[in-house]
C-alpha cells in the first residue's frame, strides 16, 4: 500500500528518496512521485505511473537538485492511476504534501476550498490537505501551526508529510491511523511510513503515536501529542535484522521466502520451548497470569493471517479445551458481537498495521475482553505496541506481497499458544511434550517440503492454461486448502476456490470437468477415508485430480489422478508442512504465466486503509 519517504539534509536528497521508495515497492503501488525544494526555493516535482524505476529514470534524465524532499508510492483509492493523481500534491507552488490513508470528509473540504478559489488538479482526497494547509498558512505563524490547524479539520486516516517553500528546511508530519516513523541522522533527519525505507541512512528511529504532529528539521525534532503537548518519544535502535537484503540466488523474493521457512520456523521456536512444554514468556510479560484465566479465544485477522487463525481454531478447541471463534477483522469491527466471559482477543498480522485488524483491536478495548495478544512479525508495529501481550513470529522481513514464511511462522506460534493455554485447561504433560517434539521436528520437515520444488515445478504447466481451479481439504487442512487457493489467485490470477471436501456434493461438483483441476490436500488421519470418497466423487465426473498426500496415505497416480507424496509428519504439524507445496505450486504457475510474482497487480502488502 502507499509508502512515504521524506528527508531534510545538507546533501542532495533525491537519491535517498528514490532508494527509500524502492524499499517500499514490496508494499504494492501503482504510481510514484518525488518533490524537492531546490536551491532557488522553488518546488520541483516528478511523478510517474508504473514502477519506481520509471520515476528514477525520469529523475536521472532531469535531476531534482535539493536538500529537502518528500516522496511517495501511491496505491489508488480515490481517483484512477494517473500522473495527475500521483503524489506529491502541491498547492500554489508553495506547499507539497504526501499522504497515506483516506480523508473521509474530502468532498465537503473540497467544496469549501473551491469556494475559496483553490483549483483542484487531481481527483484525490489528498489534494484537499495541500490546499487546506496552504489556506491555513495565511493566518498562522508557520508551517507547524498551519498543519496543526489543518489536521484538526480532517476526518479519516492519515499519515502525512508536508513541506513549504517559505520554510525550506522543515518537514511537518502528522499521524492519525497511518503509521509514520522519524529516522534520526547527524545533521539530517528523515521520515517514512516504514523504517525499512530508511535503513540505508539511519538505525535510530522514533515511532510516532496516534494524533502526533512532529516538526522535523535538519538538527532537531519536536513532537506534539494529540493534546498539543510537547512530548518526548523513545528513540529505538533498529537491530538491522529487519533489513530485507536482496533476493540472493533467487529469482523472486517469494521464492527466497518460501525457501527461508525452515530457518524462519527454527527462529520462531528458539528459546521458547523446554523439553516438555512451551514457555509462557514467549508471549510477553504477564502471559501466565492472563492465560490462567482464559475461557474463550476470539481471533481476528485478514487475508492469509485469517487462514492461520482458522487452523488455530481446530487446535485450540481439540487440544487446549478452550472454545474459539474467528472472524475477519472488517466484519468484526462493524457488527455487534457477543463477548464471552474471560475472552482473550488474539489478532494475527504479519505487518501489525492492517487497518481493519488494528481497528478491531482498538474496538476490543471497549468491549470487555480480558486481554489482548497479537501474533505479529513486526516488533515496532502498532498492534504490538497496543496489545497486552505479543508473540513475535521472527520470520524476518517478508517482501513478496503473497505471504509465505509469515504464515507458517504464525501457525507455529499458534500451535505454541495452544500448548500455553492448554496447560491451564487440562492438557496432559504427555500431550504437551508430544506437541513440543512435533514442533522440534518441524524445521526439518519444512526442509523436506521445500525440497519438493522440482517435482512441483513439473506439475505447474497443467495449471497455467486453466482459468479456474478447486482446492479441497478436510479438518485443519481445510484452511490450508483456502490458503493454497488464495496464493494461486494472488500471483497467477487464476480463479481458485477452496471447499471443505464434504461440501463438494452441495454445489461445486457441478463445476467439475477436465478444464477444472482439483487440488486435494490430504490429511493422514481419521478423515483420510472420507476424503478418499470425495476424490472418487470427482473422478467419477471426469475431473483431473492433484492429491498432495502423506506417502502412507496410499494414493496411486493414474490418468486422472496425480499424487505428490509429501513427507510423513505428525498430524499436528501437517497443516504447516503441507502449506509449502501449495506455495510452490502457485509460484511456478505464476512463473509460466509471466505475472509480477512479488508485486501482483492491484494488491498491497500491508493494507493500511479500510
Ligand atoms: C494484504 C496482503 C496479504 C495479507 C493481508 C493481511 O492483503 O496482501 O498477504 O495476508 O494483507 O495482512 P497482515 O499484515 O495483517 O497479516
Amino acid at each position: 500500500m502507499c509508502g512515504i519517504v521524506g528527508a531534510t539534509s545538507e546533501r542532495r536528497v533525491s537519491g535517498i528518496l528514490l532508494e527509500g521508495l524502492k524499499r517500499l515497492e514490496y508494499r504494492g503501488y501503482d504510481s510514484a512521485g518525488v518533490a524537492i525544494i531546490d536551491n532557488a526555493k522553488k518546488l520541483q516535482s516528478t511523478r510517474r505511473t508504473g514502477k519506481v524505476q520509471e520515476l528514477a529514470d525520469a529523475i536521472n534524465a532531469n535531476p531534482l537538485d535539493g536538500t529537502i524532499g518528500i516522496a511517495h508510492t501511491r496505491w489508488a483509492t480515490h481517483g484512477g492511476v494517473t500522473e495527475a493523481n500521483a503524489h506529491p500534491h502541491l498547492s500554489e507552488s508553495e506547499i507539497a504534501v504526501v499522504h497515506n490513508g483516506i480523508i473521509e470528509n474530502h468532498e465537503s473540504l473540497r467544496e469549501q476550498l473551491q469556494a475559496l478559489g483553490y483549483e483542484f488538479k487531481s481527483q484525490t482526497d489528498t489534494e484537499v490537505i495541500a490546499h487546506l494547509i496552504h489556506h491555513e498558512s495565511k493566518t498562522h505563524e508557520d508551517l507547524l501551526a498551519a498543519v496543526k490547524a489543518a489536521v484538526r479539520q480532517l476526518e479519516g486516516a492519515y499519515g502525512t508529510v508536508v513541506m513549504d517553500t517559505k520554510d525550506p528546511e522543515r518537514l511537518v508530519v502528522a499521524r492519525s491511523g497511518s503509521p509514520l516513523v522519524i529516522g534520526l541522522g547527524i545533521g539530517e533527519n528523515f521520515v517514512a511510513s516504514d523504517q525499512l525505507a530508511l535503513l540505508p541512512v539511519t538505525r535510530q528511529f522514533i515511532y510516532l503515536e496516534e494524533g502526533d504532529v512532529a516538526d522535523v528539521n535538519r538538527t532537531s525534532v519536536q513532537i506534539f501529542d494529540s493534546n498539543d503537548q510537547r512530548v518526548e518519544r523513545n528513540v529505538v535502535e533498529s537491530d538491522g535484522n529487519y533489513d530485507a537484503g536482496g533476493k540472493g540466488e533467487y529469482r523472486h523474493f517469494m521464492l527466497k521466502e518460501i525457501h527461508e521457512q525452515p530457518i524462519a520456523v527454527r527462529s520462531t521456536l528458539e528459546n521458547r520451548l523446554s523439553d516438555t512444554t512451551v514457555l509462557d514468556d514467549a508471549f510477553g510479560k504477564g502471559a501466565s497470569e492472563l492465560f490462567k484465566t482464559v475461557e474463550h479465544v476470539q481471533i481476528i485477522a485478514c487475508g492469509t493471517s485469517y487462514h492461520a487463525g482458522m487452523v488455530a481454531r481446530y487446535w485450540l478447541e481439540s487440544l487446549a479445551n478452550v472454545s474459539c471463534s474467528i472472524e475477519i477483522a472488517s466484519e468484526f469491527r462493524y457488527r455487534k458481537s457477543y463477548v464471552h466471559p474471560n475472552s482473550l482477543l488474539v489478532t494475527i498480522s504479519q505487518s501489525g498495521e492492517t487497518a481493519d485488524t488494528l481497528a478491531a483491536l482498538r474496538l476490543s478495548k471497549e468491549l470487555g475482553y480480558k486481554g489482548s495478544l497479537t501474533i505479529c512479525n513486526v516488533a515496532t508495529s502498532s498492534m504490538v505496541r497496543e496489545s497486552d501481550l505479543a508473540f513475535m513470529t521472527r520470520a524476518g522481513a517478508e517482501i513478496g506481497v503473497a505471504s509465505t514464511k509469515a504464515f507458517t511462522t504464525q501457525l507455529t506460534g499458534l500451535l505454541m499458544l495452544t500448548v500455553a493455554l492448554g496447560k491451564y485447561r487440562g492438557m496432559s504433560e504427555q500431550q504437551q511434550s508430544a506437541i513440543v517434539k512435533s514442533l522440534q521436528a518441524l524445521p526439518a520437515k519444512m526442509e523436506e517440503a521445500v525440497a519438493l520444488a522440482e517435482e512441483i515445478e513439473a506439475l505447474a504447466p497443467d495449471f497455467a492454461n486453466k482459468e479456474h481451479s478447486l482446492f479441497l481439504g478436510r479438518g485443519n487442512q481445510y484452511p490450508i486448502a483456502m490458503e493454497g487457493a488464495l496464493k494461486l489467485k494472488e500471483i497467477s490470477y487464476i480463479h481458485a476456490e477452496a471447499y471443505a471436501a464434504g461440501e463438494l456434493k452441495h454445489g461445486p461438483l457441478a463445476l467439475i470437468d477436465e478444464e477444472m483441476p482439483v487440488i486435494v490436500v490430504a490429511p493422514n488421519n481419521e478423515l483420510l477415508e472420507k476424503l478418499k470418497s470425495n476424490v472418487e466423487e470427482v473422478r467419477a465426473r471426469g475431473g483431473l485430480m492433484y492429491v498432495f498426500a502423506d506417502k502412507n496415505a496410499r494414493f496411486k497416480s493414474d490418468d486422472t489422478l496425480n499424487v505428490l507424496n509429501v513427507c510423513h509428519c505428525d498430524e499436528i504439524i501437517a497443516p504447516i508442512v503441507y502449506t509449502v507445496p501449495l506455495q510452490l505450486l502457485s509460484y511456478y504457475v505464476a512463473i509460466i504465466k509471466g505475472t509480477d510474482v512479488d508485486q501482483p497487480r492491484n494488491l498491497a502488502k500491508s493494507v493500511t486503509v479500510e
